[in-house]
């Protein structure tokens, strides 16, 4: 696949008004979600939470593509298309979900290595068939006292990239994913130092595996001070803090940045990535790719309830649209009561 095909997905991924659904949860994470509206995680209820998200009418307004898991790519609508066809039929463009997730890294007490690279040119073959055109892999940074270490970050950045050029020779847009946690007490300018750290790192990788900037897109944390931080910030702090990192290390050849949640209130999420599009000289597209941020609120709607569907599906429309507004900086907490009147 040529370098102008990858950027005309990574493009279409980050189109003006829209960002990306993360619903790849895995085996583990989706039953941890379940389990917070007390629904057992069968393989049915996770099809019929997934239907909801992926037929809500209008979705495709404010949603360009959509992250599966390995289960959910296979999985169809209770009126027989495959999700990938019910995504299309949206104009939504599916994704997938390729790691294997993060490991505890040996000798590294703490700190955690993706894994997945091991036959992963066969897997990305098979989605590829199977409907994908864009894919993830998330490695995972944690701050503490005497971590991360050089070890970790180098480790993660080179996993990440040999995961990306696998995807750019089979035609897949590689979203890439160096998180670091917001989970702890470090302030924000150690998140500051850290992520500015790892994205060198992860950016040196690409480098050295001749990835295609243009046909890629970067799913970074937002800079923030750490959940059990005495000093939180306000939504322009962390816009600043976020844009100015961003700006130190991400090459403007990138067409987008899809900032993922991490943990973050709905709101807050929304009202930081609204802060970030209101800064003036952006290179790139600043767009979403929530897992829970857009999710939250289905769920609590939904409750495992079929007859929940439609006030679930209005909650995702809403929270979808709010983070649309958001990308053009047009966002307003006034967004939120007028949809409770
Ligand atoms: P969150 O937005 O819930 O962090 O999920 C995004 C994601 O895909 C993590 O890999």
């Amino acid at each position: 696949m040529k370098t102008e095909d990858l950027e005309s997905i990574a493009r279409k991924l980050v189109a003006p008004g829209k960002g990306i659904l993360a619903a790849d949860e895995s085996s583990g994470t989706i039953e941890k979600r379940l389990k917070s509206i007390n629904v057992p995680s069968t393989e049915e209820n996770r099809r019929a939470y997934r239907e909801i998200l992926f037929t809500t009418k209008g979705a495709g307004d404010f949603i360009s593509g959509v992250i599966l898991f390995d289960e959910t790519i296979r999985q169809k609508t209770q009126d027989g298309r495959t999700f990938v066809k019910a995504l299309e039929e949206q104009r939504i463009i599916p994704g997938i979900k390729v790691d294997k997730g993060a490991k505890a890294m040996a000798n590294f007490p703490g700190e955690k290595i993706t894994e997945g690279l091991d036959g992963l040119r066969e897997r990305i073959a098979e989605y590829r068939q199977l409907g994908a055109r864009f894919a993830k892999w998330r490695a995972v940074i944690t701050i503490d006292e005497k971590i991360p270490t050089r070890t970790c970050i180098q480790a993660n950045a080179e996993a990440l990239a040999r995961y990306a050029a696998l995807c750019q020779e089979a035609g897949l847009v590689p979203i890439v994913e160096p998180e670091v946690l917001m989970d702890g007490a470090h302030t924000i300018q150690r998140h500051f130092e850290v992520t500015e750290q790892t994205l060198r790192s992860v950016f040196a990788a690409l480098a050295e595996h001749h990835i295609a900037l243009e046909g890629m897109l970067l799913k970074p944390n937002m800079v923030l001070s750490g959940k059990e931080c005495p000093q939180q910030t306000s939504a322009q702090e962390v816009a600043k803090a976020t844009v100015r990192c961003m700006k130190r290390v991400v090459p403007a050849a990138v067409p987008g940045l899809v900032f993922l949640s991490g943990g973050q209130s709905d709101l807050q999420a929304t009202e930081h990535l609204n802060a970030m599009n209101q800064l003036p000289d952006l290179p790139w597209q600043l767009s979403f790719s929530y897992g829970r941020a857009l999710q939250a609120p289905v769920l609590k709607a939904w409750k495992g309830d079929s007859a929940n569907a439609t006030k679930a599906q209005q909650a995702f429309h809403h929270r979808a649209m709010c983070n649309s507004k958001a990308r053009f900086g047009k966002y307003t907490e006034e967004m939120e009561t007028a949809k409770a009147a």
